[in-house]
């Protein structure tokens, strides 16, 4: 005997959720993925390094001070669930082109409203990270070209001068 016609209809019902639901679950699992922090660096590609100005890393500080640090720490120290902007920072980015690192900024940061800041902004926090993770301005701007990021590295750690140690005193995290 066919199932009493509402039977069928709450199983169709049912169905459609279902679809909707992988469909939704799907989306999120490659929005994730595109906006996640790389985990491996890529490839090496021909890569020119970094260049930013010291007016750049500047501007780009006051920036971070006023949108970044209330979450990142002002020595880009993170906290509790807020990652560092330093240290296990940069071996994650080492060797990934900038344009990356700029999209993610661009997309996913601020946590509390994503994507409000102005580009020139975002390149300006850029060059303040490279800095403050040991590459030295020079006389040519960050570019606020993706072509031309993605011709640019993060500098990898062994490139750069070792990371302080936490302050005495300061006893290591334990979960
Ligand atoms: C409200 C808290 C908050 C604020 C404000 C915030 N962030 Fe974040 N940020 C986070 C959290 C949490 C993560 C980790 C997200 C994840 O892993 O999905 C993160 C991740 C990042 C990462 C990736 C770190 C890594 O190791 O790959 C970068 C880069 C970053 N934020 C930059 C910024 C910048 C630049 C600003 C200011 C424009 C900013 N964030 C403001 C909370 C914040």
């Amino acid at each position: 005997m066919a199932p009493h016609p509402i039977f069928a209809k709450q199983a169709q019902k049912a169905k459609g959720f279902c679809t909707a639901l992988l469909a939704i679950t799907a989306l999120v699992a490659t929005t994730h993925a595109a906006l996640a922090a790389p985990r491996h660096a890529p490839a090496p590609a021909p890569a020119t390094a970094p260049s930013f100005t010291a007016e750049q890393a500047d501007h780009g500080a006051q920036i971070y001070a006023g949108t970044c640090a209330m979450c990142h720490g002002a020595a880009l120290e993170g906290a509790h669930d807020m990652p560092p902007l330093r240290g296990l920072f940069v071996a994650r980015w080492a060797n990934t082109p900038l344009n990356k690192l700029y999209a993610y900024i661009t997309h996913a940061m601020p946590l509390m409203a994503p994507g409000t800041l102005p580009p020139q902004d975002n390149i300006d926090i850029m060059a303040f990270l490279l800095r403050e993770n040991g590459t030295e301005p020079g006389h040519t701007p960050l570019p606020a070209d993706e072509n031309r990021l993605a011709q640019m590295v993060f500098p990898a750690p062994n490139a750069l001068p070792p990371v302080k140690a936490a302050p005495p005193g300061k006893a290591p995290r334990t979960r």
